[in-house]
């Protein structure tokens, strides 16, 4: 099932999202990280946390090199960077939540994320690059943070502006004026 993505500025992109127990494995949470991968694919991404659709658990689906025949969905619960290093200058980064907007940030180089899977086993990545951008994007959605709070306060307030200005326009073309 495909879905909603919540859009800069919903509040809701800014709560805190809680850790997951074992015991909250169940058919419903495995049925909604299948539906964030497709909604991933369809929007289409290279990863998504729970979040974003709205609900505010310690949950991503990440799949950073999918081609259309070749996919390999990461489903990964409480992710956590427990080692970072170096610097990265992530180019053009984007997010689902902030529409027509990217940004280069910047970002570790290498970070070391340990995490569950769906069958509670503890996972470990060592990674670097996209990779290690991508982790580090989808966990601060888990913390409230948008990649957007990651650069100058003058390119933020300028895209803020921009994106409300936008949302009035749309607004108003959907309420037209009452004939009088
Ligand atoms: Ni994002």
């Amino acid at each position: 099932m495909l879905l909603e993505v919540l859009k800069f500025p919903d509040a809701r992109l800014r709560d805190k999202s809680l850790p997951l127990e074992k015991g909250d494995i169940d058919d419903v949470l495995r049925e909604l990280a299948q539906s964030m991968g497709a909604t991933m694919y369809d929007e289409p991404g290279i990863g998504l946390a729970a979040p974003q659709v709205g609900v505010h658990k310690r949950l991503i689906v990440m799949d950073v090199d999918w081609t259309e025949s070749e996919r390999d969905l990461r489903i990964l619960i409480n992710p956590e960077i427990v080692h970072r290093e170096g610097e990265y200058l992530s180019k053009s980064e984007a997010c689902l939540s902030v529409p027509d907007y990217s940004a280069d940030v910047d970002r570790d180089a290498r970070v070391i994320v340990r995490a569950y899977s769906l069958d509670w086993e503890e996972v470990e990545f060592d990674c670097e690059g996209l990779e290690a951008v991508c982790f580090q994007h989808e966990i601060d959605h888990l913390d409230g943070v948008l990649y957007i709070d990651r650069i100058s306060k003058l390119k933020r307030d300028l895209y803020v502006r921009r994106r409300k200005k936008l949302l009035r326009r749309e607004q108003e073309d959907d309420n037209p004026p009452s004939p009088y």
